[in-house]
């Protein structure tokens, strides 16, 4: 994916204006069960403001994206171990059990089928390891998708975002051996007034030790 150098540069100024809290829900779910030192694969890590707090608490970062653009951004916050992937593809280019944890955050959202991400999730973490990850979150009879205007997605086109249910995303959990620690709502918003949000679940799970 080509992400546009304006899009690149701007991100985390368009983060900050429109509170984009994920990053820090999600590290603060996880923070009471990490250790310096442990290692945390981010899945689409873009500008790394995903890993920034697990890195700050010790952890050794390891970061796959699609854009070459923004792991160059990454880069240069001194994230070094950074790997050019699609997460649709597999296998990730990690060994088996090779990471004590793994976060995904504003990336879920663009995706209908999440397999392959679980899948590979529950492959490359150790037994008990943390996978924590946000998702649009689908509302009882709530549309499982919506197309966001491009005045929203800081690009020349509309973009479909995926919302996943609680029950789609335990079946997931379930069937790639994780168990769910906790979870959070919170709202996701597009624009800097905060008119346009949508909702968003942030899951804490554990991959079984059996
Ligand atoms: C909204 S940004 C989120 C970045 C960061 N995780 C954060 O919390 O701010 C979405 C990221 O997902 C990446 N991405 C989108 N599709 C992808 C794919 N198929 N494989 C890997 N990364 C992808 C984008 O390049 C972008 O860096």
């Amino acid at each position: 994916m080509d992400q546009t150098d304006e899009f690149v540069h701007s991100y985390d100024d368009e983060a900050e204006a429109t509170g984009w809290l994920g990053p820090e829900i999600a590290f603060g779910l996880t923070y009471a069960f990490v250790k310096p030192g442990q290692s945390l694969l981010d899945i689409g890590i873009g500008t790394g403001l995903g890993s920034i707090l697990f890195r700050k608490a010790g952890l050794e970062i390891h970061g796959m994206d699609i854009s070459p653009q923004m792991l160059d951004a990454c880069r240069s916050k001194g994230f070094m171990s950074l790997h050019l992937h699609d997460l649709c593809k597999t296998p990730y280019p990690f060994d088996g059990k090779s990471m004590d944890h793994a976060v995904c955050c504003g990336v879920l959202q663009f995706f209908s089928n999440l397999s392959p991400v679980f899948q590979e999730a529950g492959r490359i973490l150790k037994k008990g390891g943390l996978f924590v990850f946000i998702v649009g979150d689908r509302q009882e009879n709530g549309a499982s998708s919506i197309e966001v205007g491009a005045e929203h997605t800081q690009s020349d086109r509309t973009v479909t975002m995926y919302m996943h249910s609680v029950e789609q995303i335990a079946e997931w959990m379930a069937l790639n051996g994780f168990e769910p620690v906790r979870n959070m709502p919170f709202t996701v918003f597009m624009d800097r007034e905060k008119i346009h949000g949508l909702p968003a679940r942030c899951y804490l799970a554990r991959k079984r030790m059996g």
